[in-house]
């Protein structure tokens, strides 16, 4: 399987700092003919027939308009094409595709890998997901307010950095050196980093990175030493409670891997630091993310959903609704 960008709204949120679900849907509409027709050519597929089995199409979770644009245009593909539909989870979605990725290629996993922690971080969700067996999950715990991508996002733009915040946050971050003593370090909550659940909680550091901003002159806040460290700053905080959490889960269930996904997973300290932790145990859980590319949002992953779950493909795709609130279960 390979994975190509054949259309993308980054460039349309980056003027407006986020996603706004009635731009998003429009986009989504204008875009996904074209995206299609640009698939079809590059697998060398034909429109007439294209010889595939079955359609995988995302149920849920998220924005109900842009669900039902997708749903809908699969609808009309699949009456035109006479192929069933296999509605999947977007969540599931990520995690598969980190953990069928063995480098750039990808293998369906051995049945050893199980159970295994999923630690699913994106721009909508931040979940530590246990699974005992393909297709078969349940949520440990999950984020009581903001994702951490949602987080980077909003700390970004605060400090001017553009949309998504996430690489930019880590970017800017990669260039802080020790700073001067031209104002007082930063200091950063860790939200909920010692209780006992596996929730989450990142609002508060919003909040946090907004007050600090707020209590500098404008000569520190516009300067590339401030900016940069407080980049560190919140990706450390961030990351700190991610890895406290997910390593905690992993030895509470005995995983016999850990499976990090999502827009979030793309994030190089995040992996490296992720690793460094688990390497510390005995015994040593295996450890699967996708390339960074894969992990913010791709349709290879909702075909990869499709797969592992053929079983759920239906004919009766009128039945086909959006879910914005499907859980993994
Ligand atoms: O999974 P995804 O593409 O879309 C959703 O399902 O939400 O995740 C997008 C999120 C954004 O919040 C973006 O800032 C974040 O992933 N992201 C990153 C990185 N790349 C993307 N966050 C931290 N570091 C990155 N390198
Ligand atoms: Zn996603």
């Amino acid at each position: 399987m390979r994975a190509n960008v054949v259309a993308s709204q980054i460039k349309l949120h980056q003027q407006y700092g986020g996603v706004y679900p009635s731009l998003a849907k429009r986009e989504h509409a204008k875009n996904l003919p074209f995206a299609l027709e640009k698939a079809l050519k590059h697998a060398k597929l034909s429109r007439k027939n294209p010889g595939i089995s079955a359609l995988a199409v995302t149920a849920g979770p998220g924005l109900d308009p842009c669900l039902w644009t997708g749903i809908t245009m699969t609808q009309n593909i699949a009456s035109q094409w006479n192929l069933p539909i296999i509605p999947v989870n977007h969540v599931e979605g990520h995690l598969l595709m980190s953990l069928f990725s063995q480098g750039k290629t990808l293998k369906v996993p051995p049945k050893s890998v199980f159970p295994l922690i999923a630690l699913i971080v994106s721009g909508g969700h931040t979940q530590l997901i246990l699974s005992k067996s393909l297709g078969k999950y349940s949520i440990l715990g999950e984020t009581r307010d903001d994702a951490a991508g949602e987080c980077f996002d909003k700390t970004a733009r605060i400090l001017g950095l553009p949309y998504p915040g996430g690489p930019a946050v880590a970017a800017t971050a990669a260039l802080a050196g020790k700073p001067a003593n031209v104002f007082s370090k930063p200091n950063l909550p860790r939200p909920m980093i010692r209780t006992k659940d596996y929730d989450f909680s990142f609002s508060g550091l919003k909040t946090a990175v907004l007050y600090d901003w707020q209590s500098r002159t404008q000569k520190v806040r516009e300067s590339q030493e401030y900016i940069a460290t407080m980049a560190k700053e919140i990706q450390q905080s961030i990351i700190d409670v991610l890895v406290a959490k997910t390593s905690r889960a992993v030895q509470q269930y005995q995983a016999k891997s850990l499976v990090l996904g999502g827009g979030v997973a793309a994030n190089k300290e995040l992996r490296t630091q992720l690793q460094k932790e688990l390497a510390q145990q005995t015994p040593k859980p295996a450890f699967f993310a996708a390339p960074p590319k894969l992990c913010t949002d791709n349709g290879l992953m909702i075909a990869l959903a499709g797969y592992v779950h053929q079983n759920a493909k239906t004919k009766d795709i009128q039945a086909i609704a959006a879910k914005p609130h499907l859980k993994i279960q």
